[in-house]
């Protein structure tokens, strides 16, 4: 297991968010988190990348590198976005020529133009920012990679593109994911487990495996999933009486 949350919880104010939470991530696997909001999806996301320590249980890691997309892009406005892509291979030392060329790749790979890389983050669009993000966590070549809703400004045809590259990505880069979406259609495209939290019960509620390889799915597989879900119990903090995502 390259990652494992053992009992945690934790609280805010002493009003306790998450708690029991067990969960552990393979190499390779990506992993997609659900759950109404306000559950405590950032927070644990936060607990298992090593930002907020939790109050209670114990998280392992047994990787080298991991890198974040948070829930806001968090781009430094003083850096263009090729600057802003290959800011972990600054920090890390890797030689300017070398990083640009990452940084290039890295970019084509979520569709930004050439000309996009000399922009400013004020310049580019909030879907723009987005996937210069995905590209700025990926040029690092982690061992794990969190992501926090990485594509909810991003529109439907570009989300697409960016959920096959992750599962991509992942697939041939060997890294694993953990996630956080709202859309669960997205969580039946390209995970391989799908963990839901429940905000009244504080926990996680419900964790089930996803049959088929992530990205290699049909839409009408995808589709009917999610159908199928929609009538569980286990989702019904997160869908509204209708069916539909809240
Ligand atoms: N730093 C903090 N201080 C106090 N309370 C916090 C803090 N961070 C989060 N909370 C509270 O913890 C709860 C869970 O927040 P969290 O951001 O983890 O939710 P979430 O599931 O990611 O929601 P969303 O889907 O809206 O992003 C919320 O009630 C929030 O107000
Ligand atoms: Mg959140």
């Amino acid at each position: 297991m390259k990652l494992r949350l053992e009992n945690v919880g934790h609280a805010f104010l002493g009003r306790t968010v998450i708690e029991g939470i067990d969960l552990a991530l393979a190499a390779g696997e990506i992993v997609a988190l659900v759950g109404p909001s306000g559950c405590g999806k950032t927070t644990l996301m936060h607990i298992a990348a090593g930002l907020v320590v939790p109050l209670r249980g114990r998280v392992h890691r047994a990787y080298r590198r991991h890198a974040m997309v948070f829930q806001e892009p968090r781009l430094l406005p003083w850096l263009t976005a090729r600057d802003n892509i290959a800011y972990g291979l600054a920090c890390a030392g890797t030689p300017r020529r070398h990083r640009r060329e990452i940084a290039a790749v890295r970019a084509r790979e979520v569709g930004l133009e050439a000309d996009d890389l000399d922009k400013f983050p004020p310049e580019l669009s909030g879907g723009m920012r987005q996937r210069a993000a995905v590209a700025r966590a990926l040029a690092v070549a982690p061992d794990v990679v969190f992501l926090d809703e990485p594509f909810s400004a991003v529109d439907a045809g570009l989300r697409r593109m960016m959920q096959d590259h992750l599962a991509q990505a992942a697939a041939r880069e060997g890294f694993c994911a953990l996630f956080v979406t709202h859309d669960l259609g997205e969580a039946a495209r390209i995970a391989d487990r799908l963990v839901v939290l429940s905000a009244r019960r504080r926990g996680i509620i419900d964790l089930r495996a996803i049959p088929d390889r992530p990205g290699a799915r049909d839409e009408r597989f995808v589709f009917d999933l999610v159908a199928a879900w929609s009538c569980e119990e286990a989702f019904a903090e997160i869908l509204d009486g209708a069916g539909r995502l809240q």
